[in-house]
């Protein structure tokens, strides 16, 4: 087996060598920003899209970014060569620093930046012949759900419920309206109307979920971004989540219920489609 390689704080080494403080803000207080990136053929997935997205993580709590757009491209594809490139996923995080355990910001410290590169499997061939099952549960999260922070116990602990019941991810509900996944977006379909909530403090607004968005609009169907009730939930045609390391999954059982038929949706195998053509594109 080779070597992983990560980068740490402008050095690229062995992963059993990457060591950060115990004083790091992002240990202490979970203090830090992440972005998970896919990479095809070698290739970043939708990179302004996702440094986008890191840079108002960054802004909203008040990290500066310490890298140009072309430094992190740099680094990134330096990081891909170095893993072998093929399919993966990176995950990078930024924390505000290390410091003297205080919950105010500190004067004067430097962002520790943290980049691994990871193999990416391709669904499960049962996944898509079968779907997956979810469970619904009650959104305990914060008021910033928008903001890709690495303070994730309350997904955490969801998702481990959920786990718990066998099922792969739990479906989050504030209010009676659906929000999104624990690690995931959502989309509903309803009499060929496809749903999905839109980008408010209450979800984060998934890379995947807006090409999703797009790829739909391309092949001519019906998407609406506007609030879910929870009660559309039973009577749903099909369900799908998003995900950079899922791709797009078809949901068929929700509460131990069968969605519609119990097997992936016509909507689903056309979107699965145009989604596979998008990447393969990506890596020509
Ligand atoms: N999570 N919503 C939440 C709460 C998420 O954590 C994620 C992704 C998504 C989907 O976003 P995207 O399509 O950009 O991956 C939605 C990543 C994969 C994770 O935490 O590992």
């Amino acid at each position: 087996m080779t070597t992983q390689t990560v980068y740490l704080n402008g050095n690229f080494i062995p992963l059993n060598e990457a060591k950060v403080s115990v004083l790091d803000r992002g240990f202490i207080f979970g203090d830090a920003i992440y972005e998970v990136i896919p990479v095809f053929g070698g290739k970043l997935f939708r990179f302004e899209e996702h440094l986008q997205r890191l840079n108002n993580s960054l802004t909203s709590v008040k990290i500066k970014n310490p890298y140009s757009p072309e430094q992190w491209l740099t680094i990134l594809n330096n990081i891909i060569v170095k893993n072998n490139s093929g399919t993966l996923s990176i995950y990078l995080q930024i924390t505000r620093g290390v410091a003297p355990r205080n919950h105010t910001f500190p004067d004067n410290i430097s962002p520790t930046v943290f980049i691994m590169a990871n193999p990416l499997a391709a669904l499960d061939k049962s996944v898509l012949e079968n779907g997956v099952a979810i469970v619904t549960m009650d959104d305990i999260r914060w008021q910033y759900c928008q903001i890709k922070t690495t303070s994730l116990i309350a997904n955490i602990l969801l998702r481990q419920q959920a786990s718990e019941k066998n099922a792969v991810e739990a479906l989050l509900i504030k209010d009676g309206f659906v929000t999104e996944g624990a690690a995931s977006n959502v989309f509903i379909i309803k009499d060929n109307i496809i749903y999905t909530p839109p980008k408010t403090n209450n979800v984060l607004p998934g890379i995947t979920r807006d090409l999703v968005v797009e790829l739909l609009q391309k092949i001519k169907l019906d998407i609406r971004e506007q609030p879910i009730a929870q009660s559309l939930l039973n009577s749903a045609d099909e369900i799908w989540l998003t995900s950079s390391m899922k791709d797009i999954l078809p949901v068929t059982k929700i509460d131990n219920i069968n969605v519609a038929n119990g097997k992936p949706g016509p909507l689903w195998q056309k979107l699965h489609l145009a989604f596979n053509d998008y990447k393969e594109k990506l890596c020509e």
